[in-house]
């Protein structure tokens, strides 16, 4: 194939693709099946790896997603980013009605959308394309999110026909399906990993993921419902709509047009009851006016629009009976009182356990064995119960008495001053404690050791191999192979894994440790300022508290955990199996001092470095890595592809902007 015919043909690929793309994702009405686009997709992405210079990052290959990290940049809305006001009863609504039709005199009608329940975001439009997305941040500036936004199948890259407005923004929301997100909660549940609450936070935790690749991994949807421009095609709110679903933007279907406050209420009837059928969630109404020089002449509050407004349903309850209490015991030590439940339909599912918080609520709402609870779904997965229903009360029930030793192992339970959760304070010999901490010691971020999950470590617990993180060490692979589910690759893997730990660097053998306030970076500066377990160990709290940022409470967790031998002896036992228990000697020398002082801002991506190791870098020779500019940063350190607004930042506030090869001259690497 030569170059022209390359081109013709790519060009009728992502033609071809963008199209389908839409009756999938938009219309959800596929005309092919995922095969024959699966096909035409691996053909035309070998023939731009063929063709690099038919390279186009509105391409449809290119919504993989990058994994190059990078901070968002912070970018202002050209039109504030509002909220609205909320009403809950059919009398505010009223009120607002009553407002808008003093407000204007001729007739109007509302347009009645529901209420997407997931993160804001504003779509940039220019020629046609998606120039950027910002999400609202604060309301006058967001976080430049296109890199992640780019992956969402179901907002296009490039608009259809072409009577757009030469530049203006669409506005919408971001979220996750109740499918998408129940499958997606249940693979992480199956790779151990933590899974999230409900569909909202999933979408607004994904979308301000750094890796992008895995934000295109991420089933995110999005409904848009808002034109802003200076010259947009219609005066009226609902023609907008139509139009910009004909160039190809995912507008709802459930728009409808109202000619007054009670056709309002009848839609608000039928979708409270509905909504449960919809396949994501909603968690109101949002009634605005049509006519824009209407909504003109309302105007703004200081937050919110008058001209527009949401009904927020209430949360849906159900009542049923409490059967009894149980009360867990988490990695930490914190104990949280469960209620097993008569199971019972609640918003779309069967509820049989719901959270009690902690001693406090229970004494506060005075629940008791056998009363009847109303139950309501919040923002977590569990239930919570919000009152009791007095009247159906067994007139001999009593006072509930909140346990006072740990259902666990027997311990007496403590509860510090001005803390509502009581605690376990037997942390070394409690069955879920000593779980939780081997899990922290595996984890990723932590030793990383391969194969050791959730339920493996629960597994070796059980099975009587493992009490303690050191006795990991001690672990052979015949006592492994007699496992129920332990094929011999699994087996063999993870001895692999351990072994493989003990090269993992001591700032991070220190955060495995699991000990109280010591996070990876608590961690990471204790290790520069120490060098060594040793030295750690011998530290007085003066010593400790002189530490840059280790404060009392950190120094007097640390002095606590050491007083306890067992604490000792594990890290004896695991100095002697060979962990690095002292920084390496080249990082400890390569502290220079030649940064000391200097507040150094990285952005972009680099060639020689990751972002990270630049973090490192500075951090190591004494310099400090700050998050945004001001007139006190040094340098900008600017790799490829660095945001235009930061660079005009620095060069407006004069500061000296340097390459990733100069600053290794700086620290003297070449
Ligand atoms: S219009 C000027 N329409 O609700 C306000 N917002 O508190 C423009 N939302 O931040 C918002 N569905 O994230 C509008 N159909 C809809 C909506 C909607 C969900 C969210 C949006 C906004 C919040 C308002």
């Amino acid at each position: 194939m030569n170059k022209q015919e390359a081109q013709t043909r790519i060009d009728s690929l992502r033609k071809d693709l963008n199209h389908h793309n839409h009756c999938y994702y938009v219309l959800s009405q596929p005309e092919i099946s995922d095969f024959e686009y699966d096909l035409m997709m691996q053909e035309l992405d070998s023939l731009e790896k063929k063709f690099p210079e038919f390279a186009n990052e509105n391409s449809p290959t290119q919504r993989v997603g990058s994994d190059i990290t990078k901070e968002f940049e912070q970018v202002e809305h050209k039109y504030p980013m509002l909220s609205l006001g909320n009403t809950y009863s059919v009398e505010d609504l009223r009120d607002f009605d009553g407002r808008v039709r003093k407000a204007i005199s001729e007739d109007f009608q509302y347009v009645c959308e529901l209420k997407y329940d997931g993160t804001a975001i504003s779509l940039h439009f220019k020629n046609g394309k998606l120039l950027r997305a910002v999400t609202r941040g604060d309301g006058t500036k967001g976080d430049d999110v296109t890199t992640n936004v780019r992956t969402i199948k179901s907002i296009p890259l490039e608009l259809h026909g072409n009577d757009w407005p030469e530049e203006f923004e669409i506005r919408g929301e971001i979220f996750m399906s109740k499918e998408g997100f129940r499958k997606m909660n249940e693979e992480r549940a199956k790779a151990g990993e933590q899974t999230f609450a409900n569909p909202r936070n999933s979408a607004s935790g994904t979308l301000k993921m750094q890796d992008s690749k895995e934000v295109a991994k991420r089933p995110l949807d999005c409904y848009l419902y808002l034109l802003a421009g200076d010259s947009l095609p219609f005066r009226s709110h609902f023609e907008n709509m139509n139009k910009a679903r004909e160039w190809g933007l995912k507008i709802p279907p459930y728009l409808e047009l109202k000619n007054n406050i009670d056709e309002v209420f009848e839609f608000i009837n039928h979708w409270d009851q509905a909504r449960k059928d919809l396949p994501f969630e909603i968690d109101g109404i949002v009634i605005k006016v049509n006519s824009i020089d209407q909504q003109e002449e309302l105007g703004f509050t200081a937050k919110s629009p008058r001209w527009a407004i949401s009904y927020k349903f209430k949360a849906e309850q159900a009542l049923t009976e409490l059967l009894s209490i149980v009360y867990q015991v988490g990695r930490t030590g914190a104990v949280t009182p469960v209620a097993n439940l008569q199971p019972v339909q609640l918003a779309g599912t069967t509820v049989k356990r719901a959270s009690l918080h902690n001693a406090d609520q229970i004494a506060l709402l005075d629940i008791r064995l056998g009363d009847w609870v109303y139950i309501e779904k919040g923002g977590e997965i569990i239930p919570k119960i919000v009152g009791v229903e007095k009247e159906r009360r067994n007139e001999k029930s009593e006072t509930l008495q909140y346990i006072t030793h740990c259902p666990e192992c027997g311990i007496e339970l403590v509860r510090k001053e001005g803390e509502a959760n009581h605690y376990c304070p037997n942390e070394n010999n409690c069955p879920p404690q000593i779980k939780g901490k081997i899990e922290h010691f595996v984890s990723r971020k932590a030793m990383n050791i391969d194969g050791l999950g959730e339920e493996t470590v629960e597994l070796l617990y059980n099975e009587n191999l493992i009490h303690n993180i050191a006795d990991l060490y001690d672990l052979k692979i015949e006592q492994l192979l007699p496992l129920e589910r332990m094929a011999e690759k699994s087996a063999s893997n993870i001895i692999k894994g351990i072994e493989a730990s003990k090269t993992v660097p001591f700032p991070k053998v220190l955060f495995a440790l699991g000990i109280r306030y010591v996070g990876e970076t608590v961690a990471k500066k204790l290790a520069q300022s120490l060098g060594s377990i040793d030295n750690l160990l011998a530290a007085s709290f003066e010593r400790l508290v002189a530490i840059d940022e280790i404060g009392d409470i950190i120094a007097r967790g640390l002095i606590d955990h050491f007083k306890i031998e067992s604490n000792v002896l594990i890290v004896e036992r695991l100095k002697a199996y060979g962990l690095q228990m002292e920084i390496e000697e080249t990082e400890q020398s390569e502290n220079s001092g030649k940064l000391m002082g200097l507040s150094i801002i990285i952005s972009g991506s680099f060639e020689k470095h990751s972002r990270d190791e630049l973090k490192d870098l500075i951090e190591k020779h004494g310099g400090k890595n700050v998050s945004s500019i001001s007139s006190n940063t040094s340098y900008l350190l600017a790799g490829d592809k660095i945001g235009p607004s930061k660079l005009t930042k620095a060069e407006k506030l004069n500061i000296p902007i340097i390459s990733e090869e100069e600053f290794l001259a700086m620290i003297g690497e070449e």
